[in-house]
Order: structure tokens, then sequence, then C-alpha cells
């Protein structure tokens, strides 16, 4: 069973990617709600969150954790790998392999939540492999507030888009990765911002193809055969009303959310 955790609706694109490539894999997601957003947190309390998410998806079952959560992943990776006796899969790794093999000019935008920018890694990560390629980075903090309230194709987010992707458009990049789950929501309006010239990167489709090749190399991870995804479980933390309709509509059928 595959457990997938998120500060709210964001990771079930993530999820709603891994449905569609891993059909035969029982998956289960768990969506903090009641503490959203994670990225204007600090790292202790997004660590802490996640301790406690990955501990309830273990408790229902799961046999390997998604942090479908740039922020989360960004500064609770290593703390989940240390606690927790089952592979930790995060969304980093596998945005920056597909950011990396996409760039021809070196030059790559990340925008995300404070907590992710601030940590770095993206940078980080991109420089060990290539330490002549610039990045530039953006933290765009109002996003995720706007993607939960469901206000994706309104004026007011494609203003505020223009106002964060201004210095961006300026640097030349030709990849863009969005560095966090919620942003996929938004990613027609990005697209629009930024020019149709700029590759962008969506975590929730490189992360969901790194976890097949995962547990199509892991013997030990077993899959039923006949499993039907709309038995699914999406767990949430707090139930609201426009959580349900996103949820429904990213995976294009009625999704029930199971409050606990
Ligand atoms: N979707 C998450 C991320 O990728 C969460 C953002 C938040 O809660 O601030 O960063």
């Amino acid at each position: 069973m595959i457990g997938i955790f998120d500060s709210g609706v964001g990771g079930m694109t993530v999820a709603q990617a891994v449905e569609q490539l891993l059909p035969d894999s029982p998956l289960l997601y768990l969506g903090d709600i009641a503490r959203t957003p994670y990225g204007t947190k600090s790292a202790r309390t997004i660590i802490d969150y996640s301790v406690e998410n990955t501990r309830f998806l273990i408790q229902q079952g799961a046999k390997v954790i998604v942090i479908a959560c740039n922020s989360a992943s960004s500064v609770a990776t290593d703390r989940l790998r240390r606690e927790f006796n089952i592979p930790i899969i995060e969304v980093i790794t596998p945005a920056i392999e597909q950011a990396l093999s996409t760039s021809r000019t070196g030059r790559i935008g990340i925008i995300g939540t404070r907590a992710t920018i601030r940590s770095g890694v993206y940078e980080d990560k991109i420089r060990q492999q290539h330490p002549g390629y610039k990045v530039f980075s953006k933290a765009c903090p109002l996003l995720v507030p706007l993607v939960e309230e469901g206000w994706t194709g309104k004026r007011e987010t494609k203003m505020i888009l223009r106002r964060y992707l201004h210095d961006l458009k300026n640097q030349q990049i030709d990849t863009l990765i969005l560095g966090c789950t919620h942003y996929p929501l938004l990613k027609d309006l990005i697209q629009a911002r930024i020019g149709k010239k700029v590759t962008l990167i969506d975590s929730s489709a490189a992360t969901a193809l790194f976890l097949k090749s995962y547990i199509d190399r892991d013997k030990a991870f077993e899959t039923p055969g006949n499993h039907d995804p709309s038995q699914n479980r999406f767990f949430v933390t707090d139930l609201t009303e426009t959580a349900a309709q996103i949820a429904s509509k990213i995976f294009g059928r009625t999704i029930q959310l199971l409050p606990i």
C-alpha cells in the first residue's frame, strides 16, 4: 500500500499521477488541511507534522511513503528516513532530474513556498551536479491558500502571479520547476505568464514515475493485481467544502474525503 501525504489538496496532483501509473497499487492519502499551509511555518513544525502524518499512514497499512509536499520534502525527509523503517520518497529529486534533462541553457527557475525556497535544497542539488548552472528562485507564499480556496482561475490570482513571476521572466530561464505540489493546479496561468518557451516541470508526474521505477525494482513490494482505484482512501484532518470539490476535479470523479 502506498501512503501519500501533503499539507492539503496539492499532493493530490501527485496521488492522481500515481494512481494513473500504478492503478493496481492500493493508495492512501492524507491531506493535513487543518494545519495548511506548511510553507509559511518553521522547519521544526513542518518536521513534527510530517512525523505525525507518516505515523498515521503506516498505522493504516502504508508500506512506502511519498512526501507529496515540497515544503516537507525540503526539511523533513532525513528525519522521516531516520525514524521510519520503510522507503520514503520525496518530490524534489524527481523534479530536479527532469529539469536537468530538460534544460538546454542551464538557466533554471524554481517557484515554491517560503520553507522550500529558504531551505535552498533545489539550488544545492542542482549546483552539486552542474556547478555552472544558474538557478533563480522565488517564494510565492500566497499561491497555496489561493489553490486551497479554489481560486485557480480568478483575475486576482493572475495578478498575483504576474507580480511573483516578474523577475523570473527577465532571467531568460528555459525551465521552471513547479516546486510546490499545489502549483500544477495553476499550470495554465503560470505557463501563460512565463511564456511558452519555458518548459514547466511538474513534480507530480516526475514523482509518480520515480515511484513506479522504485516499486518495479523492489521485489518486496507486492501489489494485489486486481485493485480497483475507486477503493483508494483519502483522509483529511479537516473537511472543507472546497477540498472536496478540488479533489473531485483533480481525479475526474467524486472523491469522498474521510475526516480523521
Ligand atoms: N503542496 C505543498 C508543497 O509542495 C504544501 C505547501 C504548503 O502547505 O505551504 O510545498
